[in-house]
């Protein structure tokens, strides 16, 4: 199949290198014309490492990277394509502007995803029409080569064919699928993600255990993979108060984002991408402060 990934960050060149890994030929698109390079040298990057652990069926990452092209033009990459995945930055106005571009070019039994975390899928298929009953959330998961999950989100709109359409994109790029069957804000994941970091930043603030602690304890004693402070860092803390503001707005107050994490945003300690949030860390992203502050 032809695949166009629509936002090149750390998302879309995930997922366009598991739908390149997975036998589609996938353009890359985004506004940024340098980002089209970072997404080619992470996908190699991270081919090279599955290529050493014998995990690309026989491929090399050269095969992988040869059915990838980038560029700048959402119609170029929209031409002819049976999947559009959008994966821009986290805003409706953004998205908004995509899909009119999408819908233009791109052929008119074309799959449409996006892989907003939490916004309105049926707010997203607002700008097109009668076509968005071909819009589903594909939501994947950080980083996208890993995660096994995709969960399938439906709009207002969406068809029960493109739902199934989806299912079997992503059960095509081995992942598993969850349907998410109301639209409703954060999904089933990143509502529940958000409930518990919050709490955890509930407790630091009450005093009941250090940063490091928490984190263990829910590594250790509950299997988190992650701990959900450690987690908040690495996505980012002005990401995660922008979806507890969201989530606050639809499910009540219990979302409400705490005293602290305004704080920290609002003094640039945003996470590993500025190099302090709940814990330090080194130029190289390693932390260098285990106890959280
Ligand atoms: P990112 O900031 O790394 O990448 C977004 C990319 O979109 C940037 O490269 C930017 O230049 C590009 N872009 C912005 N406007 C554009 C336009 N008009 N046309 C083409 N490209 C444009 O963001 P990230 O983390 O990859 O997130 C992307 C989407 O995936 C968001 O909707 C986010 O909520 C969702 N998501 C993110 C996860 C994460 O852990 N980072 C997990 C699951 C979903």
């Amino acid at each position: 199949m032809k695949v166009a990934v629509i936002g090149a960050g750390t998302m879309g060149s995930g997922i366009a290198q598991i739908c390149a890994m997975a036998g589609h030929v996938v353009g890359v698109v985004d506004s940024d014309p340098s980002k089209g390079d970072a997404a080619l040298a992470s996908m190699r990057t991270s081919l090279e490492k599955l290529a050493a652990k014998d995990r690309l069926g026989g491929q090399s990452p050269e095969d992988v990277l040869g059915r990838v092209g980038t560029g700048t033009s959402i119609a170029a990459a929209c031409e002819g394509v049976d999947v559009v995945i959008e994966t821009v930055v986290e805003r409706l106005d953004v998205k908004h502007d995509v899909f009119r571009e999408v819908i233009a070019s791109a052929p008119s039994d074309a799959l449409l995803g996006t892989n907003t975390s939490q916004l309105s899928i049926t707010r997203i298929a607002s700008v097109l029409g009668d076509q968005g009953s071909r819009l589903v959330g594909m939501h994947f998961f950080n980083p996208p080569v890993l995660m096994r999950l995709v969960e399938l989100v439906v709009g207002l709109q969406t068809s029960a064919e493109a739902l199934s359409r989806a299912e079997a994109f992503a059960q095509g790029l081995g992942k598993e699928t969850v349907v998410c069957r109301k639209d409703s804000p954060g999904f089933m994941t990143s509502r529940v993600s958000a409930i518990v970091r919050l709490e955890c930043l509930k407790m630091v603030e009450e005093g009941v255990g250090t940063p490091a602690d928490i984190d263990k304890a829910l590594r250790l004693g509950l299997n988190f993979p992650m701990g959900p402070l450690e987690l908040g860092d690495f996505n980012g803390l002005d990401t995660y108060l922008h979806a507890l503001e969201a989530l606050e707005v639809a499910h009540g107050e219990r979302f409400r984002p705490t005293v602290t994490l305004r704080n920290l945003v609002a003094a640039g300690r945003l996470g590993r991408k500025t190099g302090w949030g709940i814990y330090r860390y080194g130029a190289d992203g390693t932390k260098v402060d285990g106890h959280g502050a």
